[in-house]
Formats: structure tokens, C-alpha cells, sequence
């Protein structure tokens, strides 16, 4: 489904030199016994999810999606860079579809909580809060706003029909309130971290409920993950992949920079930025994740990438085929010049883009680039994606001695937040 090239960054012969660690650390996957092991439950998701709740699920979605202006979605970090990613690389950016689709609580803004309740307040809207803890200060206080919204719209009693939440089977504020209103519910595992839930009721109740096919999507990672659950360094992709950021986290390289040449694309690097970071940046380890959008960054931050401190490495994400195309007309006049491409798409110029851009930064700026090549962009492929980059995140974490599914670093800011606002107990 998708092809990935690792040489420009990484030899045969050093590849080859993982194959102990690989096997070993494959091993702890599958068996699940290596460091924050009761998080790998995503591992085995794609075949073992609630096949019963999913239904249900679709039920509710189309529910959704056949009664409402606007699905709003109230979660943040691992409970909503899944679905916004896919909605923004399946959907596009501007599309038309009902309900659409708007996330809340991903941020404390005043200004664009604001935005948000003002255009909600005429719409005809749904709610889907997600939270696994339950408490999260971003996704509870928009959680609180939106209900209090949609209870004055429509009456208290009404509401209840219109609320969707996804959560912890059992523990949690959020869960508890569930429980008190009877809103429809879905289960976020305790053995699935935020960050690895995005082939969950996290992710899929909001892309259900946008008109993707989920389906698709399990089904994508299904067969990623019959395809790298194996410690052959040869043929697995998704292994040689991780030893490629290893080699270059080991050999004076300590930024990766995930390229796309799709706007709608740039969420997910969005959330491949969370997944890895939170995964390995711990005990002073770890590569920094950035991204860049091209050809947009090109006109910012490529005088950088080619020409500056060479501590950097890419890795591509380049999409064969677009979902939608235009072609460029030709013009009498030709002031600008641009009749030589006259009749030629836009995803020629694109690709154009990527392999003059690639030459460049390999040949000339001496960046290594993987590159990871995709046929098109659908459901299906974004399942196997999304199921290829959490393996190798793992397979990556491990490698660096880290447990990739803790964050001990996040609450640091939690506890100074709570102490300043005055909560009880800080
Ligand atoms: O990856 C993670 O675990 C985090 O990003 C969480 O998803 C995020 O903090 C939101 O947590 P919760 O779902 O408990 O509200």
C-alpha cells in the first residue's frame, strides 16, 4: 500500500546491524512485555475491536450526520489529532459535507472559544466530548461551555439525545456524568494511550459521523499489521523505517521533519509530531519532530533546510495520486509565461515540486530523506498509516531504552496551571 525508502539515510550494512535489537525488541511487542506494557492493547486492536460497539457506534454517527448542521467535538492531544488529521487528509479543507465537523477544547483561547460558540449559536448542533481521564482542563471547561449552550437551545432533556462521549469504561468524571444523563457512550481502553487511539471510537466516532468509511480504515491497519508484526529487517518497512531515525538520532542528526506536499495533510504531521514526541522525548532522549508543508514552506523555512545548521533529516510523505486535480488554462496573452504549462495539473507541478525539492536538499544541502510513497490518499491507506507509524514508534522508543506510552513530562505545566488558578490541593 505504501512503498518507504530509507536508503539516503541509512546503509544496508548498518541497517543490518539492528537485526539482534530488532528481533529482541519485536519480540517484547508482540508478547507484550516490554516497559509501559499494559499500553499496547492498539497492537492487536485492528482485529480485536468491540465489533458490537463499532456497530452501535455507526448507528449513532449516521444519527448524526442525517439531523445535524454540525458535529462540534470537545477533546485535545491524543483525543483529537486522530480524527482531526483524517477528517483534514481524507475531506480536504474546504469541503462542503454536512455535518461539519469543528473541534473545541483543544485550546484555552478566548478568542476562538468565542468564534465558536457565536457560529454555533443559530446552527442546528451535536456534541462528542472525548476524554479519557475525563478531567482535562481544555476539553472539560469547552465541554461545559457547549452543553450549556445546546441546554439552552433545545431544554435539558432534549440534549441528552444530542451528546455522544467517548471515555474510560469505567473511571473518570466524565464517565460518572455519562452515567448520571445517560448519554451514548463509547470506550476508550485502558490499555490504549491517547496517542495511539485514533483507530478507536476516539477517532471514529467523529469520522463516522463525517462519512468516512472507518471500516476501511481498521481494515488498513489489519493489514499493516499482518505485515509488521515480523523482525525481518529486509522486507519490513515499518522496522526499517525506525532504525533509519535511530541511526540518524545516533549520528549527529537529532531533528526530524516530516514533509508533505498537501495542505490537508499537515494535521498529520500534526499528530505524528504528538506521537513521537511524547513517545521518546524523555530522560534528555529523543528526536524533535517538526514538519514543514511544501511547497508553502519552501518560500519560509527551505533557505533553512538547504542551507543551514545540517541537523536535520525528512521523511516524505508523498501522495502519488490526488483525490481532486485542476488544470492549468492557457491565456492569449501570456504575460506570465506560463502558457509552456498550459493543459498540464496541478499534481504535475507538484510532483515536479517534490522531485526538484528532493534533488535539492539531498544532492546539494546533504539532508538525508526518507521518503514514504503513497499511491493515493484513503481511508483504507490512512488506517495503514496511521497503524505503520505507531509500530514504528514503538520499535523507534524501545531502541532509545524509553517506555513510549508514559508522558511524566506533561503535568509539570498541569501543576503550576492548577497552583495559579487556585484549584484545591495545588
Ligand atoms: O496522548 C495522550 O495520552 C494525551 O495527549 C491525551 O490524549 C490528552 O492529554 C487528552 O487526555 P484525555 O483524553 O484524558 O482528556
Amino acid at each position: 500500500m505504501i512503498k518507504v525508502d530509507v536508503s539516503n539515510v541509512i546503509s544496508e550494512s548498518e541497517i543490518a546491524k539492528y537485526s539482534d535489537k530488532v528481533t529482541k525488541i519485536n519480540k517484547m511487542i508482540n508478547e507484550k512485555t516490554g516497559a509501559g506494557n499494559d499500553y499496547l492493547g492498539w497492537v492487536d486492536w485492528p482485529v480485536e475491536y468491540d465489533k458490537e460497539e463499532l456497530e452501535r457506534l455507526l448507528k449513532d454517527a449516521k444519527y448524526v450526520r442525517d439531523n445535524f448542521d454540525v458535529l462540534v467535538v470537545a477533546g485535545i492531544g491524543g483525543s483529537y489529532l486522530g480524527a482531526k488529521s483524517a477528517l483534514d487528509a481524507l475531506k480536504g479543507l474546504k469541503g462542503k459535507d454536512k455535518p461539519e465537523i469543528i473541534f473545541i477544547g483543544q485550546t484555552f483561547s478566548p478568542n476562538y472559544t468565542a468564534q465558536v460558540l457565536k457560529y454555533l449559536e443559530d446552527k442546528k448542533f451535536a456534541i462528542n466530548v472525548i476524554s479519557k481521564s475525563g478531567t482535562t482542563t481544555e476539553t472539560s471547561i469547552a465541554f461545559r461551555l457547549v452543553k450549556d449552550l445546546l441546554e439552552r437551545k433545545v431544554g435539558k432533556e432534549a440534549s441528552k439525545k444530542m451528546i455522544f462521549a467517548v471515555t474510560d469504561k469505567e473511571k473518570g468524571a466524565l464517565k460518572t456524568l455519562c452515567n448520571k444523563e445517560g448519554y451514548s457512550t463509547y470506550v476508550l481502553p485502558g490499555n490504549i494511550g491517547g496517542r495511539y487511539s485514533v483507530l478507536t471510537p476516539v477517532g471514529l466516532f467523529p469520522l463516522a459521523a463525517a462519512g468516512v468509511d472507518v471500516k476501511a480504515m481498521l481494515l488498513g491497519a489489519k493489514e499493516a499489521r499482518e505485515e509488521f508484526d515480523n523482525d525481518d529487517l529486509k522486507n519490513n518497512k515499518c522496522y526499517r523505517y525506525a532504525v533509519s531515525r535511530d541511526y540518524m538520532y545516533r549520528h549527529s542528526h537529532p531533528v526530524e521533519m516530516f514533509v508533505t506536499y498537501e495542505p490537508q495533510m499537515s494535521q498529520l504531521s500534526e499528530w505524528l509530531k504528538q506521537l513521537f514526541g511524547e513517545s521518546e522525548g524523555k530522560e534528555k532522549k529523543g528526536l524533535l519532530p517538526t514538519s514543514a508543508t511544501f511547497s508553502t514552506d519552501l518560500h519560509s523555512l527551505g533557505q533553512f533546510i538547504q542551507d543551514g545548521s545540517p541537523i536535520l533529516f525528512e521523511t516524505i510523505l508523498n501522495v502519488l495520486n490526488p483525490n481532486e486535480d485542476v488544470s492549468i488554462p492557457s491565456d492569449e496573452l501570456d504575460l506570465d509565461g506560463l502558457n509552456y504549462l498550459a493543459g498540464k495539473k496541478m499534481s504535475y507541478v507538484n510532483q515536479m515540486a517534490y522531485q526538484g525539492t528532493l534533488k535539492a536538499h539531498e544532492e546539494d544541502g546533504g539532508v538525508p530523506c526518507n521518503i514514504i510513497t503513497l499511491e493515493k490518499m484513503d481511508a483504507k491507506t490512512l488506517g495503514y498509516l496511521y497503524y505503520f507509524f505507531m509500530r514504528a514508534c514503538a520499535m523507534s522508543a524501545y531502541l532509545l531504552e524509553i517506555n513510549p506510552f508514559n508522558q511524566p513530562g506533561v503535568e509539570i505545566y498541569k501543576k503550576n496551571m492548577f497552583h495559579l488558578l487556585g484549584k484545591k490541593g495545588y
